[in-house]
């Protein structure tokens, strides 16, 4: 029986169960992805986890699979699928075709892998960096979305995407070197409204979330600078940001997106960042 905190929690929070949602998730073999997985399988989904490093996702299956209970009988909580979202449009589709099989159905694609690329400028970048960011960034998340979401069109269950997008695609904020990233994470926001749009119909919800920095597995080194954390207290208005943690600044907003508690929300861009890009408190705190 459910204790008294569990049930004020689905009273007020019911995006904190999720059981029975299967959720594809790409670039879940470290960072956010790996943070995202752990999180979702504690509130019931099930998972289709996906990314090249196949010895990472079978360790974050066996992760997975040994520490939650899955409500149907001994079937596996999480699976893994090797994916390269840079390979041809049929590879793409064949490994989405294995995701749909793992539980016959797919209710929720997070395109969350991503790449940084080099710091280079508009007069320095490669043709080849750019568009292997273009690639993996943008091209990456439409071909999954094109191939699942025509699945869930088919199956008529309506679905919700989360594209994991990041402040760098905002029109209000531009750092030095971030040509390719910033603008494939812009093309990002355009994708996710005009997905949304075009897939409102078969009720498929499409949203963005763009965080600034967080505590993950690839940001480890860059906390361990000493001089980061008087960087944020300059420069952002929130106090709590240099602790700022994937779980649950980013892992509620992933649940509620999931959950129908957001039926009615979509093409939207969901700022995760403290008030980091809010323009002009440096400025004037400093004048
Ligand atoms: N960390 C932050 O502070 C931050 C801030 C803003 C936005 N973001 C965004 O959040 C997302 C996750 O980033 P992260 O910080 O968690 O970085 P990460 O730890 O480097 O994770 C990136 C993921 O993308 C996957 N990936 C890269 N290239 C791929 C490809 N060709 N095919 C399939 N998967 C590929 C990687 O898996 P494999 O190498 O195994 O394929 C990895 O699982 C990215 O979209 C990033 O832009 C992160």
């Amino acid at each position: 029986m459910a204790n008294k905190s569990d049930k004020v929690s689905q009273l007020l929070e019911p995006w904190s169960d999720l059981k029975g949602k299967v959720v594809f998730i790409t670039g879940a073999s470290s960072g956010f992805g790996w943070d995202f997985s752990i999180n979702l399988a504690r509130a019931g989904c099930k998972l289709i986890v996906a990314a090249r490093r196949v010895d990472r996702l079978d360790a974050l299956c066996h992760l997975i699979n040994n520490n939650f209970e899955s409500t149907t009988s001994n079937a596996p909580l999480a699976v893994p699928v090797e994916l390269d979202i840079t390979s041809d449009p049929p590879v793409i589709e064949a490994a989405v075709q294995n995701a749909w099989t793992a539980f016959g159905n797919i209710d929720v694609l997070i395109n969350n892998a991503g790449v940084r690329g080099g710091t280079k400028t508009t007069l320095d970048l490669s043709n080849d960096e750019w568009n292997r960011v273009f690639k993996i960034n943008t091209n990456g998340a439409w071909l999954c979305s094109k191939y699942i979401g025509s699945r869930m069109r088919d199956a008529g269950k309506g679905g919700s995407i989360i594209n994991i997008s990041s402040i760098d695609g905002l029109n209000r904020i531009k750092g030095t070197g971030r040509l390719a990233y910033g603008t494939s994470k812009a093309a990002l926001h355009a994708m996710t409204t005009q997905m949304a749009q075009e897939l409102g119909t078969h009720n498929i919800r499409v949203n963005a979330i763009a965080p600034s920095i967080f505590r993950s597995e690839i940001t480890k080194g860059l906390y361990e600078k000493k001089w980061l954390k008087n960087v944020f207290d300059a420069q952002v208005p929130l106090p709590f940001y240099f602790d700022a943690q994937v779980d649950p600044s980013l892992t509620e907003l992933v649940r509620y997106l999931i959950h129908p508690a957001s039926k009615y929300v979509t093409g939207n861009i969901f700022i995760v960042d403290g008030g980091n890009t809010l323009a002009g408190v440096p400025i004037w705190s400093s004048l």
